[in-house]
């Protein structure tokens, strides 16, 4: 089952909020990714919705997404059987017939046993823990298997973060990047939200290997 193309791509990022969600999907529409790797699932929505883009172009069956979480919040009722589940992904979604893998555990044990799977993607999104431990304990995991069509999506990248976001983030670990051996681009949209200290701007990151000529 494919998606209708084009139109249904086009009303994905018309709808799509937090607003800078639209950079994964037309990552993954641009660039053709079909094997999707996402640490934090959550609860699977942006998920499905990444899936169903990865679907534009091939057959929904050739489309693989792996996820990583802790998933300890889901309850009985939304876990299918034995095995970790997210309820966006379950097999009624529209992420039906793609290959999913939902692995369970801290990132910091699952990641660094998972060097097939990452090997293979062509899609990362690091959306898991927000600590700036483990922000860069996964990327050093997916850092150290990536490859030339690799491309990692960062979410959290605060600019001008204050105080009240020390420790958290990835803008820190992005900006220190070596340029000669990454390609960083911050991305726009930006977010914002009114919080109790001020305004949270979020922005998301991407990064991909710098090719040798
Ligand atoms: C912000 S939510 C992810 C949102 C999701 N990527 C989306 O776009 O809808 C963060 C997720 O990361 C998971 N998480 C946090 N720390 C983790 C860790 N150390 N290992 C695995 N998962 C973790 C949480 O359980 C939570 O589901």
């Amino acid at each position: 089952m494919k998606l209708k193309r084009a139109p249904e791509y086009r009303r994905l990022l018309l709808r799509t909020r937090p607003k800078r969600y639209v950079n994964l999907f037309r990552t993954i529409y641009e660039r053709r990714c079909r094997s999707i790797v996402e640490i934090g699932t959550w609860n699977g929505v942006h998920a499905e919705e990444m899936i169903r883009t990865a679907a534009a172009h091939s057959d929904i069956r050739s489309v693989r997404y792996s996820g990583f979480d802790l998933f300890e919040d889901l309850t009985d009722e939304q876990s299918s059987s034995n095995s970790p589940s997210a309820p966006h992904l379950s097999s009624g979604s529209r992420a039906a017939g793609a290959n999913r893998r939902l692995i369970r555990g801290n990132t910091r044990d699952t990641l660094p046993r998972a060097t097939e799977i990452l090997r293979n993607a062509d899609l990362v999104f690091i959306d898991g823990g927000h600590s700036i431990e483990t922000i860069a304990a996964d990327w050093m995991a997916i850092r150290d298997v990536m490859g030339p069509a690799t491309t990692v999506v960062f979410d959290d990248y605060y600019p001008n973060a204050g105080p009240e976001l020390a420790g958290l983030g990835c803008h820190s670990l992005i900006d220190q990047l070596d340029p000669g051996a990454y390609a960083v681009e911050v991305l726009e949209p930006t977010d914002e939200f009114e919080q109790s200290w001020g305004a949270l701007r979020v922005r998301m990151a991407r990064v991909t290997l710098v090719r040798s000529t």
